[in-house]
């Protein structure tokens, strides 16, 4: 059975028994910013869960787009992916334990409306009980309705209990197992059952979560006004088990998608063509769903994971470029389930491609960097190596790094660059992510022009950055005329295409005025403070060997002007008496 007709038929089964079959949510929360991603099919569900009504009624069911980076590291086994669907029906204070359990039963084992599973190879977990809720007597009743009693276990709320973190709706839970082994496995004692699932040898693949009970600061704190039942199913798992497959990656989800990279490599490293796989299809639903990579965040994740594929393209050989046809394969896979996909194929493809093109300026430097010696936060910092990379590299050399200590630098550096930047741009600059970045080393390099053109005596008086443009005020008395304008942007865009090296700097706070860094008029200084110098280097058009910018400044900038662009100034015009305002932007 093919995955789309196990998806279809979960749907269809759970319509017909009352259900509003509903869309997937993004996989980025809507409304909670204090998760990245949708980590299970509930999240989305969530407020229902607590007793908002659904618009569509008290029966739901879908197929979630899913995505857990927690063992990005362990992607590459046979069962670990960043991104899965979940698939899952809800109870919204509707049914309870009864229905919730016979229809999993009868959609596992019906060959005409479910999936034909042997129900001999079938073993379940039910709640033992705790301080926060009685043994789940109940579910093994009704349970037994279905199977022996020899093959119903009762495990403590570390298995058998389920929440969506430290706070939300919560309860005990029962979860379906299943045994693909070739011979079968056939009665198991409590021990064995434990033993059997530890290694691996029978698969869980429904859990069907009671949700009576509410969570606060990871303490169960009473019951919600409504008893609910939540559901999840993983799609790719439970494709393995009706495909006799002992892997997730032989399903039919990822056949065309290995099958492509296939046409890009003769190596037979399959672990690196498994986690080539499993990243480009997470970074396509994160990019379709409005995620771009970037230094922080949601975005760093994405980052992370193209980061990651690439290194491994090239272990596989696979030539610059390749990544964006693997894209393309996954986008065929999925574009009939998810339109989302497909109406921002060319948007992905363009982010994947020009995040490897990225990645690949540092990439081989950063290598030969490494075999120098490791040091994480240079890697990171100067050649944008997310950690986790840097670690697999040394794993793979027998040699340990200090997460530890890495964490330590890491942090003052992010900091010292948030409270500087802070200060200086007094929260214009909103977020550090890279548009911003450049926008922010531009807006230096404007400074220095304008002042070439207008006279040194032009101050600037205030700025602001968003990911779009810059704006820059300064004390200047009449109009720019067009041939001033068009003056300033081809100095900046001289600078940008003579590749001048960004560099930071501390130094005391008079040393700086000494040597006439550019300080924005009324703000306060520290004592020691951070410098940015621009160029020069021997081969700037400068004539002569003063930097073309120096101003007090927190950061971040690029580390070379050559990552701009081209420059372009949108407007100019009266901010106040006195003050001129200019809008520019990178293209
Ligand atoms: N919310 C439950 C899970 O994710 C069904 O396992």
């Amino acid at each position: 059975m093919e995955s789309a007709e196990i998806r279809k038929r979960f749907l269809d089964f759970f319509k017909a028994r009352g259900h509003a079959i509903i869309p997937s949510a993004p996989l980025v929360p809507e409304n909670d910013p204090s998760v990245l991603f949708n980590t299970a099919g509930m999240q989305p569900l969530a407020p229902y869960l607590l007793g908002q009504k659904h618009p569509m009624g008290s029966r739901l069911a879908d197929a979630q787009k899913c995505v857990r980076t927690g063992d990005i590291d362990e992607v590459g086994d046979n069962r670990h992916l960043t991104f899965f669907e979940m698939l899952g029906n809800w109870s919204l204070g509707d049914y309870f334990k009864e229905e919730s359990i016979k229809w999993s039963y009868e959609f596992l084992t019906s060959a005409e409306e479910g999936l034909g599973l042997d129900p001999s190879r079938i073993y379940v977990t039910v709640f033992a009980g705790d301080e926060n809720a009685p043994r789940d007597t109940e579910a093994l009743e009704i349970w037994n309705k279905y199977m022996p009693e020899n093959r119903i276990y009762f495990l403590p709320a570390k298995n058998n209990w389920w929440s969506p973190g430290d706070n939300g709706p919560s309860g005990p839970d029962t979860e379906i197992f299943y045994d693909t082994n070739k011979t079968p496995l056939g009665d198991m004692t409590h021990d064995e059952f434990v033993a059997a699932d530890e290694e691996g040898r029978v698969i869980e693949v429904w859990n069907n979560v009671f949700m009576e009970y509410e969570k606060q600061s990871g303490k169960v704190i009473g019951k919600l006004a409504q008893k609910n039942v939540d559901t999840g199913m993983g799609l790719e798992r439970i494709t393995m088990v009706c495909q006799k497959v002992s892997n997730v990656f032989e399903t039919d989800l990822f056949g065309p998608i290995l099958g492509k990279i296939d046409e890009f490599t003769t190596s037979l490293d399959i672990r690196a063509q498994y986690i080539v796989a499993d990243h480009m299809r997470t970074a396509v639903f994160l990019i379709a769903d409005g995620v771009i990579p970037s230094t922080t965040e949601r975005g760093y994740v994405l980052r992370r994971l193209i980061r990651r594929a690439v290194r491994f393209a090239d272990v596989l050989g696979m030539k610059h470029g390749s990544l964006e046809h693997i894209a393309g394969a996954v986008i065929e896979k999925y574009k009939d389930i998810y339109s989302v996909v497909s109406e921002s194929s060319s948007a992905i493809k363009s982010e994947i491609e020009k995040e490897e093109s990225k990645f690949r300026q540092t990439l081989e430097h950063g290598l030969k960097e490494f075999e120098k010696g490791v040091d994480p936060f240079i890697l990171a910092t100067t050649y944008g190596f997310p950690i986790e990379l840097t670690e697999e590299l040394a794993k793979e050399k027998n040699m340990t790094i200090d997460r530890a200590a890495f964490d330590i630098k890491m942090k003052e550096h992010q900091t010292l660059s948030r409270t500087a930047s802070a200060g200086m741009f007094k929260g214009g600059l909103a977020n550090h992510n890279e548009k911003t970045v450049r926008l922010h080393t531009a807006h230096h390099l404007l400074l220095a022009a304008l002042q070439k053109v207008l006279g040194h005596e032009v101050k600037q008086r205030g700025s602001n950055i968003t990911e779009e443009r810059l704006r820059i005020d300064f004390a200047y008395d009449r109009k720019m005329t067009d041939e001033e304008k068009k003056r300033v942007e081809d100095i900046v865009n001289k600078n940008i295409q003579a590749r001048l090296a960004v560099v930071r700097r501390e130094m005391p706070r008079e040393e700086a005025m000494k040597i006439g860094a550019e300080m924005e008029f009324g703000a306060k200084y520290p004592d020691v403070v951070s410098v940015y110098f621009i160029g020069p280097s021997s081969n700037t058009p400068q004539d002569d060997t003063h930097p073309v910018s120096i101003e007090f400044c927190g950061g971040p900038h690029v580390g070379n002007t050559s990552e701009l662009g081209t420059f372009k100034i949108q407007k100019e015009e009266a901010s106040s008496q006195g003050v001129r305002r200019i809008k520019a932007i990178l293209e």
